[in-house]
């Protein structure tokens, strides 16, 4: 007889906040969550691309419902009202993805980058990055967290990067003609904020082991977002599967972690990396 395993997918009526929300891999997130049958909560501190991230959402749907909030989540304040009102609606908080980051995309994109040589990098960037990636990770846990642990019951991912588990090949940032003191690299406000989120998975995994609550990392790697040719032939170089990820390859693994197919999963580190930190 079937044993119905599918249905442990199922996210139905469950409210998952995702952090960033409106940037590119929230907008994924998202898609899990309405895959599941969830209901999307986008917190992002800009607007434009959240609300992009919502209608398309809708169109692409059809039905279903995505919350949005306009937020700063390194304000405890502020995370508290939406904590309220989501209290107030649905009487449940059931996930929580801790997903924004400053993520300068150091190959383009990202607009008005200095250079990050370490030696000069500055404070108040550093400060800022730790503030978004660490602290708004922390006060998002602590806000949301603690009506899972009251529930008995609840999800949290957070979401690291290949540069959690591995220092950056700056060569492959390098720009031909550049002086040194010029080259822009990944900062090293990056790696510190994506090795400390594997360290905040471990300690809230143990800490809410007995209380329902399940934590772990997600370690997505090389999205492919419009880089040029040269950069994504140097990227691929260091791949074993020897090409970047697509956004819509972490859907599915995400769906996994949020849902109760993942039931005894916690603590643990889901590398999806097309095999880079393994050689
Ligand atoms: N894109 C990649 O190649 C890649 C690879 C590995 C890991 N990641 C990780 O995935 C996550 C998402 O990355 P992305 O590429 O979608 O980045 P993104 O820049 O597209 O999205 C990040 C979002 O966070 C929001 N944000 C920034 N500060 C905030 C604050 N104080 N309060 C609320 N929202 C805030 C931004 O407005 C933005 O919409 C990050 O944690 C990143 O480190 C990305």
């Amino acid at each position: 007889m079937k044993k119905n395993y599918m249905d442990r997918f199922s996210l139905k009526d469950k409210v998952i906040i995702i952090t960033g929300g409106g940037g590119l891999i929230g907008m994924k997130h998202a898609e899990a969550v309405m895959e599941g049958e969830g209901i999307p909560v986008l917190l992002d501190i800009v607007e434009a691309g959240m609300i992009r991230v919502k209608n398309s959402l809708l169109e692409e749907y059809g039905e279903g419902v995505v919350e949005t909030f306009v937020t700063d989540i390194t304000k405890r304040e502020e995370l508290e009202k939406i904590r309220d009102v989501l209290m107030e609606k649905y009487g449940h908080i059931d996930g929580l993805i801790n997903n924004a980051a400053n993520n300068p995309k150091v190959e383009g994109g990202s607009k008005n980058l200095a250079a990050t040589r370490f030696e000069e990098f500055p404070v108040n960037i550093w400060k800022d990055d730790l503030a978004v990636g660490l602290t708004g990770a922390v006060l998002c846990a602590q806000v949301f967290g603690d009506v899972m642990q009251k529930q008995g019951k609840g999800i949290v991912i957070n979401i690291s990067s290949d540069y959690g588990l591995i220092s950056p090949d700056q060569r492959i940032y390098r720009k031909e003609g550049v002086p040194e003191d010029e080259q822009i690299i990944k900062p090293v406000s990056y790696s510190v904020v994506k090795h400390g989120i594997i360290g905040l998975t471990k300690y809230l995994a143990i800490y809410w082991a007995q209380k329902g609550v399940r934590v772990n990392t997600l370690c997505p790697a090389s999205l492919e977002n419009g880089q040029d040719e040269e950069f994504k032939k140097k990227i691929s170089n260091l791949i074993p599967m020897g090409r970047m990820s697509k956004p819509d390859e972490y859907v599915n693994t995400v769906l996994y972690m949020l849902s109760d197919a993942s039931s005894y999963m916690t603590g643990a580190t889901v590398v999806l990396d097309g095999g880079r930190t393994s050689w």
